[in-house]
């Protein structure tokens, strides 16, 4: 017989590997000081994060010594930095990652028409190019992704062959971008089965699936790939990222959790941190979360209108799939406003210390009313004064 925790352990593990200090911060005026990132990448270290990229370390010097630190400093995650492919990206990015008690070089070069079109490189130079400086990223570290980058708008025939050299040269992880967002799920999950079933060697290493947020599907695209055999995500905090975003680690956490028995996936994660990182990479980054955002959005776990007050204050699960302690926060929130009912504001007020009869109730209730329709939300000190309007003219 199985009890709930044998079957937690038989579920696949998805690695978390985040990378809101470098995919994250390359969104336009998201730059970090020195001293947010290594704060971040702390936040993340404890919150079990698997692998953390700490950055791009020949981008300038602040970057190298930004995870030259993090490396150090790091207690659990695996720390990686990314390198284009050539000799002097890689040597510095070890430089710089070395110091971790786990370190990971990330290499990439762009596969699909397009990207070989940039450095003018025929399918058989790239090919010659990924052996050499995958080998030479693994002479240096035992830990090496390689990553095809817009591989969803490459030739699947030249990327099972360029991926199974890349495995050959010592790769340990194959990761999978849809660089521009560009892929849907079906055809997420149909891109890693083909390259588990084609590629020689593919069953020796991990796939993970890197997804952009161009057309809104980049967590759909993840977990798809997840379901038909990635197992490491590659997200950031809030889906910080270039252009619309990388895949929010919030959600495909949460996804994961809320979602097992369809998902029977587990990730490391403590997700009880999430709006506690949440709220430090908006401020640091300077990009707001927006409030319908799935997760850590203002509005994620509030109710303004009548019927869903109602039905939250008599069992949560009505219009909630998910504790708000799970996700860090201390309890759901039903904001007063002008779609708000009787019910809402009679617990608003046994809040507030009044134990109101049903005929103050109605007179507090007419003048609320009014108010709402004034005022986008009634706070609690609106609400005071309503009640001593009410009290002074009875
Ligand atoms: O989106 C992308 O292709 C990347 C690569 C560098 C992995 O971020
Ligand atoms: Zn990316």
């Amino acid at each position: 017989m199985t009890n709930a925790s044998d079957t937690a352990s038989q579920q696949d593990r998805v690695v978390i590997f985040d990378t809101t200090l470098r995919d994250g911060e390359q969104s336009p005026g998201a730059t970090m000081t020195h001293d947010e990132k290594l704060e971040i990448a702390e936040m993340l270290d404890d919150m079990g994060v698997d692998i953390i990229e700490a950055g791009f370390p020949i981008a300038s010097e602040g970057d190298f010594k930004a995870v030259s630190e993090i490396a150090e400093r790091s207690k659990n995650s695996v720390i990686c930095g990314l390198s284009r492919a050539n000799f002097k990206d890689i040597d510095r990015c070890f430089e710089a990652v070395k110091h971790a008690a786990q370190p990971r070089i990330h290499t990439f070069i762009g596969t699909s028409p397009l990207h070989r079109e940039i450095p003018g490189l025929s399918m058989d130079e790239m090919a010659d190019k990924i052996h050499e400086t995958v080998s030479h990223a693994r002479n240096l570290c035992d830990n090496v992704q390689w990553s095809p980058m817009d591989a969803t708008r490459t030739e699947e025939d030249y990327l099972c062959r360029v991926i199974e050299i890349a495995i050959k040269a010592g790769a340990t992880t194959i990761n999978i971008p849809d660089t521009v967002g560009y892929t849907a799920p079906r055809e997420s999950a149909e891109l890693i089965k083909m390259l588990l079933e084609r590629v020689p060697g593919a069953d020796e290493i991990v796939f993970a699936t890197h997804c952009h947020n161009d057309l809104g599907m980049a967590t759909a695209n993840s977990l798809a790939a997840v379901e038909a055999g990635a197992r490491q995500i590659e997200c950031t905090i809030n889906g910080l990222g270039e252009r619309a975003g990388n895949t929010a680690l919030e959600e495909v956490v949460m996804a994961l959790k809320v979602r097992n028995d369809i998902m029977p996936f587990t990730t490391g994660i403590d997700s009880r941190r999430l709006m506690q990182i949440s709220r430090r990479v908006a401020t640091v980054s300077g990009f707001p979360v927006q409030y319908n955002k799935a997760i850590v959005g203002k509005n994620a776990f509030a109710h303004e209108s009548g019927i869903h007050q109602d039905g939250m204050l008599k069992n949560a699960e009505t219009f909630e799939i998910m504790r708000p302690e799970d996700v860090g926060l201390s309890g759901t929130s039903l904001p007063l406003g002008k779609h708000s009912g009787r019910a809402a504001l009679r617990a608003k007020l046994a809040e507030l210390g009044f134990d109101v009869g049903d005929n103050q109730l109605k007179d507090v209730f007419v003048r609320f009313k009014a108010l709402a329709d004034r005022k986008k939300e009634v706070h609690d000190d609106d609400v005071l004064a309503l009640m001593r309007d009410s009290a002074s003219e009875a």
